[in-house]
């Protein structure tokens, strides 16, 4: 079926830092700025029709130079880390495309950052 989008600045997602406006081209009404340290992250509740193999599209800009590592929960669980390279400015959003297993249902998906650069902004996520 067609993707759903959560965005990132809409509860039920949770952003441990400021929504932001700021930089043009995001989707929305504004994007998650996470906090610059290891403790924030960007969490997301997502509905999956049936359990299994899902395609996850995350939308985000990195306007420095320097990748930004994360580690990706799936209700709670740690099992990828995604990197998010530099975008070549704040205003530049691309998605990056990570697959996981979702339960029926709803699901909890987590970027934590793992150095104290934090996340990229976080515009959304599609499932
Ligand atoms: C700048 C930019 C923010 C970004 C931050 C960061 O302050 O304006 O949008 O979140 O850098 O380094 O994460």
């Amino acid at each position: 079926g067609s993707a759903t989008r959560y965005e990132a600045e809409a509860s039920p997602a949770v952003c441990t830092g400021t929504i932001d406006s700021n930089w043009s081209g995001y989707s929305g009404t504004g994007f998650c700025n996470g906090t610059n340290a290891v403790g924030a992250y960007a969490q997301f509740t997502v509905n999956a029709s049936t359990a299994g193999t899902a395609t996850l599209l995350v939308r985000f800009a990195n306007g420095v130079a320097t990748t930004r590592p994360a580690s990706l929960l799936v209700n709670g669980s740690a099992v990828q880390t995604p990197s998010f390279e530099g975008t070549g400015a704040w205003s530049t959003w691309v998605t990056k495309t990570l697959t996981v297993t979702l339960n029926a249902g709803g699901n909890t998906v987590r970027l934590n950052p793992t150095t104290a650069s934090g996340l990229p902004n976080i515009d959304y996520l599609e499932v």
